[in-house]
């Protein structure tokens, strides 16, 4: 019996394979798997066989029988239409049985996400929300911030310039001379985006993210200050985060301080990230200078006002423990897909 089966599954797989179109297929069905087939005539005889060869030769049965099933179900893929409901010989080329191929969902930038974080604490803060022209003028940069042509300060910034007065925006500290030039006092607001600088290593990248924040009114102190970025650090990161602000120099503000937290890589020991330091620069603040007051036309004697402008990727890093900033704009998934 076993030799029938396997010379009736040979000769059904040859004339399977032989069929050109869905009327020859048919009949081939029909000869060996349909209710009277040859197939399905001899599977019924199993019964005629000793006891003990039944189970392995049902078993075998059963196994040429879904291959058959299988051949005869790819040869209808092959040459469409037979047994496809009547739905037409291009329907047939698909199998809708099969399951479909699954599209993972996307997600945010892990920068995109964290600047998202910025600014809802900000706007929870009582800070609207103001964006700027990534190709900026000289003045709006430069000049309308205290820092004239031939200032030293302008060093620092490294700046791409498209022509003579036409640049990249450095900083988005532009953003507070556009913003004083048309709104009076008091104001407080953020204003994030990109901004660009000719820099390269594993805490600098040439394309980064700022969010700039500006508040005047009268009787604004450092305290001030010191009080709305220590509420910020403490929700970015957590409670426990050590923060220190660090006396420096820009040419928009006086005084001016550096704000440092403590690297959350090495947690203080210091390593690579911090330079051996132990502490992190998240972000540069002070007093707005009475000389950019000057030039958008408020009253220093009146007014006074608190700045500040946060490296966006620098909190990444922080947040997510990336030793290395250039990773965010590799476009690797490896790294992407872990966010
Ligand atoms: C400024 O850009 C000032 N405009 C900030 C400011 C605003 C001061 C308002 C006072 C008042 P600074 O060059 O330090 O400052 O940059 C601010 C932050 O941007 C840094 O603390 C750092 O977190 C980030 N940063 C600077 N350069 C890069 C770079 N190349 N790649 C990534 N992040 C950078």
């Amino acid at each position: 019996m076993k030799e029938e089966y396997l010379k009736i599954k040979d000769a059904a797989l040859t004339a399977l394979a032989e069929v050109t179109d869905a009327e020859a297929l048919e009949a081939v069905r029909v000869k060996y798997l349909g209710r009277k087939g040859i197939f399905t005539s001899l599977m019924r005889n199993l019964g005629r066989a000793s006891k003990e060869e039944r189970p392995a030769l049902g078993k075998m049965a059963n196994e040429i029988k879904a291959e058959l099933d299988a051949v005869y179900e790819a040869g209808k893929l092959r040459i469409g239409g037979a047994g496809n409901g009547g739905a037409g010989k291009g329907a047939a080329q698909f199998d809708l049985t099969l399951p479909g191929r699954a599209i993972p969902p996307g997600h945010q930038h892990p920068v995109t996400r964290v600047m998202t974080e910025v600014c809802s604490i900000f706007e929870r803060l009582g800070f609207t929300v103001a964006e700027g022209p990534d190709i900026e003028s000289d003045f709006y940069n430069f000049e309308g911030l205290n820092i004239p042509k031939h200032h030293p300060a302008r060093d620092m910034h490294d700046t791409f310039y498209v022509s003579d007065n036409v640049l990249l925006r450095t900083h988005t500290s532009p953003m507070q001379v556009r913003t004083m030039e048309k709104q009076s006092p008091p104001l407080r607001m953020i204003a994030p985006g990109k901004v660009y600088r000719c820099d390269s290593d594993i805490t600098h990248t040439p394309m980064f993210h700022q969010v700039e924040g500006f508040l005047v009114d009268r009787q604004v102190s450092f305290a001030d200050l010191k009080g709305i970025l220590s509420i910020f650090i403490t929700k970015i990161f957590s409670k426990d985060t050590a923060i220190r602000f660090r006396p420096s120099y820009f040419p928009f503000t006086e005084p001016s301080a550096e704000v440092d937290i403590s690297c959350v890589i090495c947690k203080g020991r210091g390593c690579r990230v911090c330079k051996q330091t132990g502490w992190l620069e998240i972000l540069g603040a002070g007093l707005i200078d009475p000389e950019v007051f000057k030039k958008v036309g408020y009253d220093p004697d009146e007014y006074s006002g608190f700045a500040f402008g946060i490296g966006i990727e620098r909190i990444a890093m922080l947040k997510y423990g990336i030793t290395d900033i250039r990773l965010f704009y590799e476009n690797d998934l490896r790294f992407l897909k872990q966010f």
